[in-house]
């Protein structure tokens, strides 16, 4: 048998969009076709990147430093889990990747696009020896009013620092992430995440199928 190519995709949203919770059922499923799959996170994925996680998750910095260092993290993350694993012809299950990027510190923060995407070239380029700057095959955004995320996410859990953020800030993340699906509407499904979990689920099953990728 032939090794399958590689297939990368995404999760993204705001925080209480109740993306994770769909992670499980996407490994079954791909699973289910015999494939290994491998599931991961960002930032985080790697020892060093966890470190880094914890660090942009709970310390106070600029919107820099947090570029920075969510970038590093996604850099260690590439070249020693994600890159190897699309190498080898698994499916990468990543809960969140550089749409957050652009979405909590471009657009939430107000950090400046244009240096987020010279970074995003530096750290996602040239994988595997080609040319490329590393993308989602497909990234699913949960799409959720912000204020309906907030209410979701109200006493759920001790807020991290990003949780912690006022409901206009999820406002810009929200659009941050609207724009970037519009930028690239090829590698985004949007997932209506103002329904029942089964329903959403449905429409997450449904995309994956819809692109053939099972
Ligand atoms: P999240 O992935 O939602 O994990 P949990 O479900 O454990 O809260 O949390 C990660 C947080 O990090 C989330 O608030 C978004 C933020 N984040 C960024 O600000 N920039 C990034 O590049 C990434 C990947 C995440």
């Amino acid at each position: 048998m032939t090794q399958p190519e590689g297939l990368f995709i995404t999760l993204e949203g705001i925080d209480g969009a109740g993306k994770s919770s769909h992670i499980d059922a996407l490994e079954a499923l791909f699973r289910a076709t015999g494939r290994e799959v491998v599931r991961t996170r960002e930032p985080g994925g790697t020892p060093l990147a966890e470190t880094l996680r914890g660090l942009v998750l709970g310390e106070a910095m600029d919107p820099l430093t947090e570029s920075l260092l969510v970038f590093a993290a996604r850099r260690d993350h590439v070249l020693n889990v994600i890159a190897p694993a699309l190498a080898r012809g698994a499916v990468v299950l990543c809960d969140r990747f550089t749409d957050a990027t652009f979405a909590y510190q471009g657009a939430g923060r107000g950090f400046d696009l244009g240096v987020l995407g010279t970074l995003e070239a530096w750290v996602q380029g040239g994988q595997n020896g080609s040319a490329d700057v590393l993308q989602p095959a497909l990234t699913l955004w949960f799409d959720l009013a912000p204020e309906t995320a907030a209410e979701r996410l109200a006493g759920a859990r001790l807020p991290d620092r990003f949780e912690a953020q006022p409901v206009d800030f999820f406002r810009r993340v929200a659009e941050g992430y609207a724009r970037r699906a519009g930028a690239d509407a090829a590698r985004f499904e949007r997932i209506d995440a103002d329904a029942t979990r089964e329903n959403v689920w449905a429409q997450v099953d449904a995309a994956v199928r819809r692109r053939g990728l099972l």
